[in-house]
């Protein structure tokens, strides 16, 4: 009676960690149909505020304002781990064309860092506009998708 008592008390403490570890699990792996925004939304609106900073470097002819903006999109920041498996595993067979994306983005923004760096105006507009439809390419791609899968 006793034992089946201590027993039934430890299971009941189990659960309740576990319950309360699943709570706080749920806090932090972001459901897959939440409204809650994707890490991944704001590294994407601070994209976007480093292209408008490189156009107005453009027309100031702020060649060290426009080298800067494009290091930061080369080295844009990356989800937490927990959403990147998330988005990995949404992408499932597409991952190498979702990474190709990354990459050409990444690339143009080097390309683009280069153009600023020899102060060539005319090549820092084309670069520009190399990096914008690398952009664009894998929003046609992905973003109704992600939309579709990740928010309601
Ligand atoms: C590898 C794919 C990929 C590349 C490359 C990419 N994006 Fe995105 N972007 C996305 C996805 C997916 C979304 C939708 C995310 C969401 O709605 O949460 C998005 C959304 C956005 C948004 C909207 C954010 C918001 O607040 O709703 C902006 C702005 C943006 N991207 C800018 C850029 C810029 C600028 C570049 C290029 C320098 C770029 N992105 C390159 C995948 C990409």
């Amino acid at each position: 009676m006793k034992v089946g008592y201590v027993f039934t008390r430890t299971l009941s403490a189990v659960f309740l960690i576990i319950a309360t570890n699943c709570k706080l699990l749920a806090g932090v792996i972001p459901d897959s149909n939440t409204t809650e925004p994707l890490a991944l939304r704001k590294i994407m609106s601070d994209l976007g505020k480093n292209m408008q900073t490189i156009t107005d470097g453009i027309s100031r002819e702020d060649w060290k304002l426009v080298k800067k903006a494009a290091s930061q999109i080369a080295d844009h920041p990356q989800p937490p781990f927990v959403e990147s498996i998330q988005i990995l595993s949404f992408v499932g067979s597409n991952v190498s064309l979702f990474k190709d994306h990354d990459n050409k983005t990444h690339n143009a923004a080097i390309a683009l860092g280069k153009a600023a760096t020899e102060k060539d105006g005319y090549k820092v507009i084309t670069a520009f506009s190399i990096l914008q439809n690398t952009c664009l390419t894998c929003h046609q791609n992905f973003r109704k998708s992600f939309q579709e899968h990740f928010y309601n």
